[in-house]
């Protein structure tokens, strides 16, 4: 027997397989086969054949329809918060400074390890469900405040947990190179070694890495050693990606270009032949505006630049303790917007077909397009300019994973 068809009928279906299809709803009726899309247009154009093989028919009431939202970059797993460390900044103590006190990642580092599994997991699960009501279907979570190899896997082991219980994509990235842990104190290159020559392979082995990823800046790690790590991760044959130009250019994004990296974040420091390098290189732009918000940073990356540059830019929460105590996605594309100019398509696409791209799930996931997975969410929306415009309001209303309501009601 066939896998059962269904109709999604009645909807304003923005389906982000571009910038310029993030707009406005090229589509009012979807057709899911055993979890995928099938067929998307108008429903005038369906053929009667199609119709008929459709054995559930939902009217979604000439709602909002768009592709579940991803969010490519979370640090969402780890335990206790830097609360006291936000009221210091608001005294004018800035985050560089808190960090060469051995506050900062470390600070978080210390109370990880001191986690076990159980309770890392119940730390990230409201963070991870806050992102859920609002529609996302896939999301990035990093390592990165274990510095062991067992806490960076117990970390790991926790993103494949959260999302196998939830039924969400869960893309990890093995971020080690994240902060110098003391054990390793002034000998940056044996940790480089050692987290890329023992560590990387023994959690491949593992089957806990699907990306790696490097902190590549002033006060961090080098463009040398990024290359020393993303040799190792080349030779695993793992796709790499750099936090990069956050506060200094150190000279990372030619590292990261030179790799294909997936992606390049932060980026408010940017050079114009670096761009052009991305661009070249089809690497991802990820803006994370809650950090740059939350440090109260003078620059902005440069937008106009990426645009021209033809580099695809990608949104995301950036959730973690330190610069980014933020569960929400919606808000993300919103001070994109505000703080970085963005406009209202290439937030949302940004936050669905680039991200995608950013966690090598696309064309399978961030657009509505025959062939991909049937997953969608439908707002109380009247247009996709509304998502990014509301803040503190979440008009999620369903979401389909696979073909099947997954949350909500329709
Ligand atoms: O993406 N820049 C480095 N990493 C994180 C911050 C992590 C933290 O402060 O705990 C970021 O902003
Ligand atoms: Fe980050």
């Amino acid at each position: 027997m066939p896998p059962p068809a269904a109709l999604w009928r009645n909807a304003k279906v923005v389906t982000c397989a571009s910038v310029a299809d993030a707009a406005t709803a090229g589509a009012d009726a979807i057709v899911t086969v055993g979890g995928r899309i099938e067929w998307v247009g108008m429903e005038s154009a369906l053929a009667d054949e199609r119709r008929a093989s459709c054995s559930a028919v939902h009217n979604l009431g000439g709602r909002l329809v768009t592709p579940g939202l991803i969010d490519c970059h979370t640090h969402l797993v780890f335990a206790g918060d830097r609360a006291a460390e936000f009221a210091e900044r608001q005294r004018g103590v800035s985050y560089e400074e808190i960090a060469r006190r051995g506050g900062g990642i470390l600070s978080t580092v210390r109370a990880t390890r001191a986690a076990d599994e159980q309770e890392l997991y119940e730390a990230a699960l409201p963070r991870f469900e806050s992102l859920l009501r609002e529609g996302v279907l896939a999301l990035e979570i990093k390592s990165g405040y274990g510095l062991t190899l067992e806490d960076e896997a117990r970390m790991l082991r926790v993103a494949r947990t959260l999302g196998a219980r939830h039924d969400v994509v869960v893309r990890t990235s093995y971020l080690a190179a994240h902060a110098l842990p003391p054990e390793f104190a002034g000998r940056a290159d044996d940790y480089v070694r050692v987290l890329s020559r023992e560590w990387l392979p023994e959690l491949v082995r593992r089957e806990l890495v699907d990306a790696v990823d490097i902190y590549c800046d002033r006060g961090a790690f080098s463009a040398t050693q990024s290359r020393a790590l993303f040799e190792a991760a080349r030779e695993q044959g793992l796709p790499v990606r750099m936090h990069v130009g956050q506060f200094a250019d150190v000279g990372g994004v030619q590292v990261a270009a030179e790799f294909a990296a997936v992606s390049c974040d932060h980026l408010e420091e940017l050079a114009e032949a670096d761009a052009q390098r991305l661009a070249a290189a089809g690497t991802v732009a990820v803006l994370l505006p809650v950090a740059y918000y939350t440090l109260g940073q003078a620059r902005p990356p440069p937008v106009d630049l990426l645009r021209r540059a033809g580099v695809p830019i990608a949104v995301a929460t950036d959730c973690n303790p330190g610069t980014s105590p933020c569960a929400s996605l919606l808000l993300a594309m919103n001070m994109a917007c505000r703080l970085f100019g963005l406009h209202a398509e290439e937030a949302l696409a940004g936050a669905t077909r680039y991200a995608a791209q950013a966690l090598g799930l696309a064309p399978a996931h961030g657009s509505i397009a025959c062939g991909a997975n049937a997953d969608f969410v439908v707002w109380d929306l009247a247009g996709a300019h509304e998502l990014g415009y509301w803040t503190g309001l979440n008009r999620c209303r369903a979401a389909i994973r696979r073909g099947a309501l997954a949350r909500g009601a329709l």
